[in-house]
């Protein structure tokens, strides 16, 4: 069975795929396993070769993808090749670099983790890992995540929602809206980033103006949730499909700042790209029984009720002041692939590979 890995694309997060896909490239059981790296490069172009599974090789991408070739995916006679990309043209074809039997995506962000990577392999009919296309679109916009999980009694911080049109037409209107719904302080986010990108907190109306215009640089559908003062950020990864799925144990990001950062989450706290074993976690995170078992049941029920399929994370935001737990965002593909999770609660990576490798051929 070979696998390929897709990674990188035109995200926000591309860097951070990198490593991910790093991780699981290497965790993948090699005596049971082929795997084929395929590169989405910032413009959105296909690279596969050797080289390609050396994280040190990245720090120079223009040589890296010298010693790598373009390539295309196409579904021929019922296999899913890999063709060079020069053979499109004049040359003919020279056939295919390789055959691909399922892929694993590991991509992060807008204009991957959204389900538009999934819809292309769809289109072709490929088996992979991880959520469809409609699973991946809903989790990744924050606002219609929010919807499904309130329509399906799980709890949700309250929030208003906005295009850029409308702020620009109403936004008196919504202000008053968010002050008299929310109230100050208020966070405010793009829909469909991760990892932090464009999240601003506002105090004031002065400062909720300023962040919506920064959100807005990022997407044209904003949301303004209350902000929870005190509070604890709680991680659960699930793992399996719609009948049949488990929660992990639970990881507590330790902050360092009001907002966890991009530079928290990933790179230890520094600028450098350490990694993202850098940055810090308590794990299983310190909370009572009672209140592990209900985050990991509505982790499993917000996995279910989105339809998801292989690993999610779950990210919960616990309200220190009266306990009150709301689901936060999914990610469905999340960094990692979770695995320090899987880890913790028995599963070993490589093994955790191997399952995405069964649910995606089941
Ligand atoms: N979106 C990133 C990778 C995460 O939260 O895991
Ligand atoms: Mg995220």
């Amino acid at each position: 069975t070979n696998i390929g890995v897709f990674f990188g694309g035109r995200s926000t997060e591309h860097e951070i795929s990198v490593i991910s896909a790093s991780q699981a490239m290497h965790a993948i059981n090699r005596e049971k396993y082929d795997v084929t790296p395929i590169y989405i490069s910032k413009q959105g172009r296909f690279y596969t070769g050797e080289a390609l599974f050396e994280i040190a090789n990245y720090r120079d991408i223009p040589a890296l993808l010298e010693k790598c070739e373009e390539v295309y995916i196409r579904p021929v006679y019922g296999d899913y090749s890999l063709y060079r990309a020069k053979s499109a043209g004049l040359f003919g074809n020279k056939g295919p670099v390789t055959t691909l039997d399922v892929v694993i995506p590991v991509l992060h962000g807008s204009n991957v983790e959204d389900g538009i990577f999934e819809g292309v392999l769809e289109t072709i009919g490929i088996p992979y890992a991880g959520c469809d296309t409609l699973a991946s679109a809903n989790g990744m916009d924050k606002i219609t995540m929010k919807m499904i999980l309130r329509e399906s009694g799980i709890p949700v911080i309250d929030y208003v929602w906005f295009t850029d049109k409308e702020w620009f037409a109403k936004r008196d209107e919504l202000i008053e809206k968010i002050e008299t719904k929310i109230g100050y302080p208020v966070i405010v986010k793009p829909a469909n980033l991760g990892s932090s990108v464009g999240i601003g907190r506002a105090a004031n109306r002065e400062q909720l103006i300023e962040k919506v215009e920064v959100a807005q640089k990022y997407t044209s559908r904003i949301i303004v949730e209350h902000m929870v003062d005190n509070l604890k950020e709680i991680n659960c990864s699930v793992l399996g499909d719609c009948d049949e799925y488990q929660s992990s144990v639970l990881e507590e990001p330790i902050k360092s700042a009001e907002i966890l950062s991009y530079e928290d989450k990933y790179m230890g706290g520094t600028k450098g790209a350490k990694g993202m074993q850098a940055s810090q976690k308590r794990i299983p995170a310190d909370l009572p029984e009672e209140m592990t078992k209900r985050i990991q049941y509505l982790a499993g029920e917000t996995f279910r009720v989105l339809s998801c399929h292989g690993v999610s994370r779950i990210d919960f935001i616990v309200d220190d002041d009266n306990n009150e737990i709301y689901v936060n965002e999914i990610n469905t593909i999340p960094g990692s692939l979770s695995f320090y999770l899987w880890e913790a609660t028995g599963i070993s990576f490589d093994k955790l590979m191997d399952k995405l490798v069964q649910l995606a051929l089941k």
